[in-house]
């Protein structure tokens, strides 16, 4: 059932691969028709040329696959389950729309991703605010849209929180973050002192009870339950089955000190994906068992009643919904080192290669049905020698004018995009059923230079 971690990355060879057995790296709807890569029905190669490159790429389909798969398989458990997207992930005012329509809720972590929610029209009482350090401009905006709850950090947030609610006369519900002293990582699960995070309450020497009995002798806010969220890309689910076990136990502690019984309990996001091939991250179905009963099997053995269930994935819902497209320029051969490839693109539309030495599977869209006879790195065209977008990636043979598909870049790579160099960035089009759309428009030179003075 636990998913099996991502071994150490072997020396890259060439495999042979092509693009139908780059499957599980890719959105849902991706196939080859005459040797071009389509996605949603739309040919890549095409869809390069009408609307340029760099380019994100987004499968409707497999978005809307993935939440509904979310929804399914934790309230098979459970009837009280809410699916809260992390807009983190990626955020559009379509994507908005899309998780509203597929009755989720959505999870903000600025006053920026609420300023998206509402433009949406995303139902408010749908909207969670997290966040270590909000503003107290985010917390007005947050009780003047009327989100549905906060999760609230630390005490000084919750003091400021509660007064400004009073002062706008509401009552504002919140869940209270606590630090389980699990952190997780892909391959397994540490332990780690509470000191050591700079998110929400440890339970160590009284700090998250303290919070509790300060919430709820607090008018202007409601104490709807506990928060917590241990980690993100995690492969093993005993990770979450740790984390749970030991929040269940303090919603007991709760409950003995001080009467209060938690309503809501949200386990946060961090389902792991694949984005090699070798990654074979745990399912959808088995995630929503591990949280869903885990938490049913311990509030039992407690005889405390089953909260209503919240989990927050954000990675899993769109990571391998999205590819970024590039044209191939300049072709850099260093013989017996490496040949580069460089691309229109890199480090601004995606950090995590450098930030993290995240790993990509890369194609040539318009030579998908050809086998990945070389190994290259694929570099970006900024002034940084880091700059780089896949190392050492089995590739068909490229030429300049190629079409460079790199997978799974769905997550975290357009929201942590920046304008290094004055690039723009590049747009984001939904392909669905032969279909495609601008959901975000690419830059351009006057929206790089939209806030200067002269
Ligand atoms: N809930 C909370 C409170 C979070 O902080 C996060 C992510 C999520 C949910 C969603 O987690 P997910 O299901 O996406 O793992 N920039 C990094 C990822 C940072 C994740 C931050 N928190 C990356 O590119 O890998």
């Amino acid at each position: 059932m636990a998913g099996k971690p991502a071994a150490p990355r072997p020396p890259a060879t060439p495999d042979l691969k092509t693009a139908a057995d780059l499957a599980p790296v890719l959105p849902m709807t991706a196939d080859v028709r005459d040797g071009h890569l389509f996605i949603g029905g739309v040919d890549t190669v095409k869809l390069a040329a009408e609307a340029g490159t760099a380019l994100y790429v987004m499968d409707e389909a497999h978005i809307r696959n993935q939440l509904s798969e979310y929804v399914k398989w934790t309230r098979y458990h459970w009837k009280d389950v809410d699916v809260i997207y992390a807009g983190k992930a990626f955020l559009s005012v379509q994507m908005a729309r899309i998780v509203a329509d597929e009755g989720c809720s959505l999870l903000c972590a600025s006053g920026g991703e609420l300023a998206y929610a509402l433009r949406a029209d995303f139902p408010m009482e749908r909207v969670q605010v997290h966040g270590n350090n909000k503003t107290d401009y985010e917390l007005h905006e947050c009780l003047e849209a009327g989100v549905g709850r906060i999760v609230v950090d630390s005490l000084y947030e919750m003091e400021r929180l509660a007064a400004m609610a009073q002062e706008a006369g509401v009552e504002q519900s919140i869940l209270i973050r606590i630090t389980p002293g699990i952190e997780a990582d892909t391959h397994d699960f540490i332990q780690t002192g509470q000191e050591d995070s700079k998110f929400g309450f440890g339970m160590a020497e009284g700090l998250a009870m303290r919070a509790i009995k300060r919430a709820l002798e607090l008018p202007g806010i409601d104490l709807a339950g506990l928060h917590m969220h241990i980690g993100s890309q995690i492969f093993a689910l005993k990770s979450f089955s740790s984390a749970i076990e030991v929040i269940v136990h303090f919603m007991e502690d709760i409950r003995q000190e001080t009467g209060y019984v938690v309503r809501e309990l949200d386990t946060g996001g961090g389902l792991g994906i694949a984005y090699g091939l070798p990654d074979e991250p745990s399912t959808i179905k088995d995630y929503g068992k591990v949280i869903v009963d885990g938490i049913k099997e311990h509030v039992e053995e407690h005889g405390l009643p089953v909260p209503k269930i919240m989990v927050e994935p954000g990675r899993s819902i769109v990571a391998n919904a999205g590819v970024t497209l590039y044209t191939v320029g300049s072709i850099k051969q260093i013989p017996n080192i490496r040949t580069y490839v460089a691309v229109d693109g890199g480090m601004s539309d995606n950090i995590r290669t450098s930030l993290y030495d995240a790993h990509y599977e890369a194609l040539i869209a318009n030579k998908a049905d050809r086998p990945r006879e070389m190994v290259v790195t694929v570099a970006g065209k900024h002034c940084e020698s880091g700059d780089m977008v896949v190392r050492d990636a089995p590739l068909q043979v490229p030429e300049s004018g190629d079409i460079l598909c790199v997978c799974a870049t769905g997550a975290y790579c357009q929201s942590m995009s920046s304008n290094y160099n004055k690039q723009v960035r590049p747009g984001v089009v939904f392909v669905k059923d032969g279909d495609w759309r601008w959901s975000v428009k690419r830059e351009t030179y006057d929206d790089l230079m939209r806030n200067d003075v002269e």
